[in-house]
């Protein structure tokens, strides 16, 4: 039956594709951080913690951390065992079938296509900010999208434009990209240090009580709200094809990158309603504004600045990632071959990424979509059970298949991680259901038109 069909599996993983293999262990792990700490942090925690969990946003996140501690791990194994940059979309076609591929690397596009232009917008706000500091403050007319909202513009130019310059870059080459990734990424663990050290001195334990004042739902909620602080580890196993050592250094990048930023949230997280009381954090950068509130006018400016610089990274990763599932899943003949060549002088996939960069660019400088956000996490949230579902599956389809990295405890992790990430899938709402089921069908539609009869695997 032509849906099941599955792909080989593919036993070099250090084969050449036509990408260039330069990222080391340390590289992957701060493609991690880049991708995850970002407007997670620095704007959702304070919206989640006022509105839905109070103080116990640090149980929200120790939750969705252990979903993602998970997924990681399921990730990890993959990566090691089956490579590819099509990431979850490449170990579904192998362990799932090419229907279920098709659909996961659908949800992806989504995932990272939307992601990019909602960080993007949230970027021009703080950058606007930044601008104002110093007197070029943009008119509303190039802030804003042409909607029927009170505030309407004629384009959101620092959104359009930072796309534009960031394609600009992930055409010339991934190890420039993954250079300026670093850096910036240094810039951002050290606003996040300065935080920390701050607001350490200034807490007062009894802000921590009520810890749960909307129950065990607000944690929830805010648990599924907050999940998109995790999100961007999972783009790490995209650069399967660009890895010197993929098989020992994606899950070294992939599980570093998650703990890392996981003890860090937990303790921001813990700080930030530890230092003022939970309900008045309910503005638009409370990382920032906590330090105003108290006195800290140098550290606020640091932190704008470190948020500046996380939003820019997360946009970096996610678009890298939404070109490299693009890559894969053009190569297998579901999407046109239009987009499967890789430039043999910076061995970028160019067309792919100038393609992608422009529409994102027009979605972001000329769309009001910050409330599909939530559609971000829920795709994610299916990807992820995908993968788990995926490491089950191969372990009995593919005893045989050498694992240089194994999820402990046999499917005892993966089991755990689909029942949590379905019931944070649970806590979203129902208009965020539809709105993916909307998507989906639309992807449907596609698979049966055209890439049904183009897969290559079909027609070999
Ligand atoms: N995890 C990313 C962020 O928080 C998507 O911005």
């Amino acid at each position: 039956m032509s849906l099941l069909r599955t792909k080989p599996i593919n036993a070099d993983l250090t084969a050449d594709t036509g990408l260039k293999r330069c990222l080391t262990a340390f590289d992957l792990t701060f493609l991690g951080i880049g991708a995850i700490i970002g407007a997670g942090i620095f704007v959702l925690t304070g919206i989640a913690a006022a509105t839905a969990a109070g103080p116990s946003i640090t149980l929200s996140f120790v939750i969705a951390g252990v979903a993602c501690t998970c997924a990681a791990l399921a990730y990890a194994e993959l990566a090691a065992a089956i490579g590819g940059c099509g990431s979850a979309y490449g170990y579904a076609y192998a362990g799932l079938g090419e229907l279920l591929a098709w659909i996961i690397g659908w949800d992806l596009i989504l995932e990272y296509g939307v992601a990019t232009p909602v960080v993007a917008i949230g970027w021009s706000g703080y950058a606007n900010n930044a601008l104002t500091a110093v007197g070029l403050g943009l008119p509303d007319s190039l802030l804003y999208a042409p909607t029927n909202s009170p505030i309407a513009g004629i384009i959101n130019l620092p959104a359009f434009s930072i796309i534009l310059f960031l394609a600009i870059l992930l055409s010339i080459g991934v190890r420039e990209s993954s250079r300026f990734n670093n850096v910036i990424v240094l810039i951002k663990l050290l606003a996040i240090g300065i935080f920390i050290a701050v607001a350490t001195f200034h807490l007062n334990p009894s802000n921590w009580t009520p810890f749960m004042p909307f129950g065990w739902g607000g944690t929830m909620a805010g648990a599924a709200l907050i999940f998109f602080a995790y999100i961007g580890f999972d783009a790490v196993s995209t650069a399967a094809e660009e890895a010197v050592n993929p098989q020992r250094d994606l899950p070294i990048g992939i599980i570093a990158s998650l703990v890392i930023c996981t003890v860090i949230y937990i303790i921001v997280a813990g700080l930030l309603t530890g230092v003022v009381p939970y309900h008045t954090l309910n503005v638009a950068s409370p990382v920032a504004d906590v330090m105003l509130r108290l006195n800290q006018h140098w550290v606020a400016a640091v932190i704008s600045a470190g948020a500046i610089a996380g939003l820019t990274t997360v946009m970096l990763v996610l678009y890298y990632g939404l070109t490299r599932i693009f890559l894969a899943m053009s190569r297998d003949g579901l999407l046109p071959p239009l987009f499967a060549t890789v430039n043999s002088h910076t061995r970028t996939p160019i067309r792919i990424i100038l393609i992608s960069g422009l529409l994102m660019a027009m979605i972001a400088g000329l769309m009001p979509i910050q409330s599909v956000a939530e559609l971000v996490n829920i795709g994610t949230l299916a990807a992820f059970v995908m993968v788990c579902a995926g490491v089950i599956m191969l372990r009995y389809s593919h005893p045989e298949l050498p694992r240089p990295f194994r999820v402990p405890f046999g499917i005892l992790l993966p089991s755990l991680g689909i029942v949590t990430c379905l019931y944070l899938m649970f806590s979203l709402p129902g208009i965020t259901w539809l709105r993916l089921f909307v998507w989906l069908a639309i992807g449907l539609i596609v698979y049966f038109s055209y890439s049904r009869q183009h897969s290559s695997l079909a027609n070999r």
